[in-house]
């Protein structure tokens, strides 16, 4: 057997932009903590702060907002020893890796990512340079691990693909074998969660309606009536999940229920055919409360000791330095920058 050319490395980052939703949770955090306790790939996890200010953030809203996601991912079951958990900012050499693709990457590549266009809009000319150049950086949080893995969303996708051909060119062009190709890995019934109020649009933190989305910190109460309060339609739960192609919030709801029971979506639909929504919503607000109210109980209790998250986030951000401090500096030597030659 050949031996693998890169160290099996996970990578995946979340935007300290706001609070963290159900869809964050199920779409990502959920399965970093599976990908920590499998103990096959080194895990790295990170809040991108340096992300979250290409649109505007108040300082010291995104201060509270980056150690509440830290308490987040620990109270999610991400653990500091056995992961590397720290915050973008503190490891310079993302954005310095990201300059070096600032010059790798094309504007019409970055032209054409659908991120980039829901979120500047008709309003290009006003949006921040960071925000074009935004899948760039994630690149470069990407490879300046050489990570092989990265799980995400549904909603992340185009950016992976980006950072395959932006690793790819820098290879071609400097003919190396240096950045990995990544593997992006979105899998589980849950990998794009839909708003409670309207099955066409992704769950996301800034819906300006509350009810569309379960918050990490909303309490066993608030869960409990956004779900009993989701839209839905009028028949009951199919035989199969055939039956769920066309009824987006019923197979929304579906799906947070098989992701959340660990089950597939077959598995649930032989539970519930047939069933009514009277019946299926009592019985998935139990399941998410009884899923989800410890996690926002441990994230306020790790919310009162801020020292201890600023300790546990340095800490992270030196053992993250001690990879990518090298391949950095090989980087630079690879483009030809005096001082970087080994
Ligand atoms: P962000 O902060 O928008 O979301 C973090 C993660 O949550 C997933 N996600 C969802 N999954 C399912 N259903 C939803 N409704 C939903 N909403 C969000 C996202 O797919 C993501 O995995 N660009 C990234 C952050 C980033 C990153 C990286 C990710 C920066 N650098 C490097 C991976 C690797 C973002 O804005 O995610």
């Amino acid at each position: 057997m050949t031996e693998p050319a890169f160290t099996p490395r996970v990578f995946s980052g979340i935007q300290p932009s706001g609070g963290l939703t159900l869809g964050n949770y199920l779409g990502a955090l959920k399965r970093f903590v599976t990908m920590q306790d499998e103990g096959s790939h080194e895990t790295v996890y990170c809040m991108v702060d340096l992300h979250a200010i290409t649109v505007w953030q108040d300082p010291e809203t995104l201060r509270r907002n980056t150690r509440e996601l830290c308490a987040g991912f620990i109270a999610s079951g991400v653990d500091p020893e056995k992961s590397i958990l720290f915050n973008q900012s503190a490891v310079p050499e993302h954005a310095q890796l990201a300059w070096i693709f600032n010059c790798v990457a094309r504007m019409g590549w970055m032209g054409r990512m659908t991120q980039w266009k829901d979120k500047a809009g008709k309003n290009a000319e006003n949006a921040s340079l960071g925000l074009f150049g935004y899948p760039a950086l994630m690149a470069a949080d990407i490879l300046v691990y050489h990570a092989t893995h990265v799980p995400v969303g549904e909603d992340q996708k185009q950016h992976l693909e980006l950072t395959r051909d932006i690793a790819a060119k820098f290879n071609h062009d400097y003919k190396v074998d240096f950045f990995p190709i990544t593997e992006p890995v979105i899998e589980g019934a849950a990998t794009r969660v839909m708003s409670l109020r309207d099955g066409s649009k992704k769950m996301s933190k800034s819906d300006p309606s509350d009810a569309s989305r379960i918050n990490m910190t909303d309490d066993a109460d608030a869960i409990a009536r956004k779900i009993r309060k989701a839209k839905t339609d009028p028949e009951p739960l199919p035989d199969s999940a055939e039956g769920l192609a066309d009824r987006p919030e019923a197979r929304n709801l579906v799906n947070i229920y098989a992701s959340l029971s660990e089950k597939t979506v077959d598995q649930v639909m032989a539970e519930v055919a047939g069933q009514q929504f009277g019946l299926f919503k009592p019985m998935l607000a139990d399941l998410a409360v009884e899923k989800l109210a410890p996690i926002s109980t441990e994230m306020a209790r790790l919310m009162e000791d801020q020292a201890e998250i600023d300790k546990i986030l340095a800490r992270g951000a030196e053992r993250a330095r001690e990879i990518t401090a090298p391949i950095l500096a090989k980087a630079y030597e690879i483009v030809g920058m005096v001082g970087a030659e080994g």
